[in-house]
Parts: C-alpha cells; sequence; structure tokens
C-alpha cells in the first residue's frame, strides 16, 4: 500500500473591506508612506470593523469560502484546527466555536497559537493528523484580528499588522503529493521582543495595566528583524538541503509576510527568482495567522498539480520554520 501523505485540496479565504493606507497611517502617527513602503513593503492592511465581531467573524467567512468553492459538506469534516494568535475570548475555544457555526457537527475542534507562526505549525500538526490514517479531512484555518491588540498611537507596530483569514482543507494524498518535509523550531529567549505583557497569569489585567498600555503588542522591531532573516532563511536553506532541492526544483516560496525585506533574504539565501517569491505584504500588512492561507488564496490560481512550494514562518515566542509541499492540483 502507498504511504499516505496530507495534501491541501481546498483554499479559502476573507479580509475585512475596510482599508487603512499609509496616507491614512501619516494622520495617526509621526510615519509616512516613503518610510513605511521602503522599510516594510506595506502599502495597506485590512481592519475589521464591525462592533461585536471578532477573530472567529473572519475565521467563519473564510471556511465558508472554502466549503462553497470545494462543494464540501461541512458534517464531513472530521478536525478543524484554527490557528490564531487573537483568540476570540481569552477561554473558550474560537474554534470550537467556528466549527459549530460552520455546520461541521461531526467534527472536534481547538486552537493552536504559535504567533505569527500558528499556521505553520498547523500544517504540521493537520498533515500529521491525516498521516495517522485516522482522519479524512482537516480543516486548517488562520485568522486575527490584530487591530483589537494594536495601539495606533505606537508607529513600531500600528503601522505593520492587519486583519484577515484564510482556511485550507488537508486530505489524504497516495500519489506522493503533499506535505513532504518539515523543519519546525523554538526558542524561548525571544518572549522578551514581542510581546503583549498583561492580561495573561503572571499580570492579569487591572486599571494600572490599561492605563500602562500593556495590554498591545509591544515588539523590539530591530531585534525581532534580526532574528527573523537569520531564522527563516537558515531553515529554508536547510529543508532545500535536506531534500536534494536546488533552487530551479522549487516553483515558489510562500513565506510569512511580515516584512519584505525579511522575505527577500530568505529568497535571496535560496537563490530563488523574485518570479517565484509570492507576495501580497502590500495589500494586506502581517496579518499573523492569516499570511500563508491568504498567499494561497491569492494565487491559487497560478499553482499547478505537482509544484514543489517551500512555506516559511517567523514569529513571536519566538517560533519559526519551513515546509516543504507539493501542490496537488491545478484550478
Ligand atoms: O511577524 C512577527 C515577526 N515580526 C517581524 O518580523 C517584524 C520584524 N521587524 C521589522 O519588520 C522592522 O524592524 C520594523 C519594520 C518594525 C522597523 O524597521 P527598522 O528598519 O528595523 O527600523 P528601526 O526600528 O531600526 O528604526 C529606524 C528609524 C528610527 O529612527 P532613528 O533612530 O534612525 O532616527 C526610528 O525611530 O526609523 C524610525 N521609525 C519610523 N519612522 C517613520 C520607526 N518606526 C517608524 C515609522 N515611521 N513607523
Amino acid at each position: 500500500m502507498n504511504k499516505i501523505t496530507a495534501a491541501i485540496t481546498a483554499v479559502g479565504s476573507y479580509v475585512p473591506d475596510f482599508v487603512l493606507s499609509n496616507q491614512v497611517l501619516e494622520t495617526l502617527v509621526d510615519t509616512n508612506d516613503e518610510w513605511i513602503t521602503t522599510r516594510t513593503g506595506i502599502k495597506e492592511r485590512r481592519l475589521l470593523k464591525e462592533e461585536g465581531q471578532g477573530t472567529s467573524f473572519m475565521a467563519i467567512k473564510a471556511a465558508q469560502n472554502l466549503l462553497e468553492k470545494a462543494n464540501l459538506d461541512p458534517k464531513d469534516i472530521d478536525l478543524v484546527i484554527m490557528a490564531t494568535a487573537t483568540p476570540d475570548m481569552p477561554v473558550a475555544s474560537t474554534g470550537v466555536y467556528v466549527a459549530t457555526q460552520i455546520g461541521a457537527t461531526n467534527a472536534f475542534a481547538f486552537d493552536l497559537q504559535a504567533a505569527c507562526s500558528s499556521f505553520l505549525y498547523g500544517m504540521s500538526a493537520a498533515s500529521a493528523y491525516i498521516a495517522s490514517g485516522k482522519y479524512k479531512k482537516v480543516l486548517l484555518i488562520g485568522a486575527d484580528k490584530m487591530s483589537s491588540i494594536i495601539d495606533y498611537t505606537d508607529r513600531a507596530t500600528c503601522i505593520i499588522f492587519g486583519d484577515g483569514a484564510g482556511a485550507v482543507l488537508f486530505e489524504p494524498n497516495t500519489e506522493g503529493l503533499g506535505l513532504q518535509d518539515e523543519i519546525l523550531k523554538s526558542d524561548g529567549i525571544g518572549r522578551e521582543f514581542l510581546k503583549i505583557e498583561a492580561g495573561g497569569s503572571i499580570l492579569p489585567p487591572s486599571e494600572e495595566t490599561v492605563k500602562n498600555k500593556q495590554h498591545f503588542v509591544f515588539q523590539d522591531g530591530k531585534t525581532v528583524f534580526k532574528y527573523a532573516v537569520s531564522g527563516m532563511a537558515d531553515v529554508s536553506e536547510k529543508i532545500m538541503q535536506r531534500n536534494n532541492l536546488s533552487h530551479d526544483d522549487i516553483n515558489w516560496l510562500v513565506a510569512h509576510q511580515a516584512n519584505r525585506r525579511i522575505i527577500d533574504a530568505t529568497a535571496n539565501r535560496m537563490e530563488l527568482d523574485e518570479s517565484k517569491v509570492l507576495i501580497n505584504i502590500q495589500k494586506y500588512g502581517n496579518t499573523t495567522s492569516a499570511t500563508l492561507p491568504l498567499l494561497l488564496s491569492d494565487f491559487e490560481n497560478q499553482l499547478k498539480k505537482g509544484d514543489n512550494i517551500i512555506f516559511a514562518a517567523f514569529g513571536g515566542g519566538f517560533t519559526w520554520g519551513a515546509i516543504y509541499l507539493k501542490w496537488a492540483y491545478t484550478k
């Protein structure tokens, strides 16, 4: 019997309508379009403005988009993995709510949090469930409402992040397509450089923490940048070597969209032609758990069955890694 691999067989996405442009940010903080564009590659991002709606709102829309495109009955889904750093609530899994709302009544569900690497780690988890032979349809959703944890008076973070959601379906494959290899890493040294200080068990919410703005994302951008450049490039190069892949063998780099310069550094180390590097950071900024599936969704029509794709991400924690996957269908 052929070995079971986990292939991505469908993709869906959702981004909110509201656009926050660099020009509008110029009116909020001391910044300018030229600085943001040259330092990050970002021109605009989407924000979820609907009152009372959280990450699940976007996750449900992305999942429904996938169900519709794939003509899939939600009752056939076995498992929903919700990759997110901004759950609806600190307690009560967002994934469980999403699964119920989309009608995945036969599935179990849980949240997976690994900052900007949540979706990449989720690909590993989803793939392992499929490869075990126990589950046939695993829905992996990456969604984040970063605007709920960003201080729009802090120019170090508000120019970077945006909101969005993407979803992929993993199914068993016996043709050798799907996930081939992975290198996943983490290092707790990163906790100091990218964090939300309060609201957790170390520093519960108080009047003081609100006044001190400790419920917003803090980032030491320079340090994170340094680690991100070497971390993402290292694992991407290593996964190529380990699988005897030259730059000619690789069709696409699907990298976390945090900063255009980090993506370019990774592509350079891989000696990849620019045309193979998927980029949409200019439209959405850093949507944390949603960047990878939003790339797949935006570029789905260009991906061909058998294409060799390297996925790479780096995020808070620190968490990072690379995945080598063979694409399983042509649209
Ligand atoms: O996805 C999770 C992982 N996160 C990341 O990968 C993000 C990693 N970090 C970055 O992408 C970059 O560090 C940033 C985009 C956050 C910042 O870019 P940078 O090139 O590292 O800038 P910097 O912090 O070194 O600041 C350079 C200068 C400073 O001025 P001086 O000291 O040289 O006079 C800053 O004060 O730019 C200034 N600056 C700004 N100027 C205009 C910082 N932020 C801004 C701003 N607009 N928004």
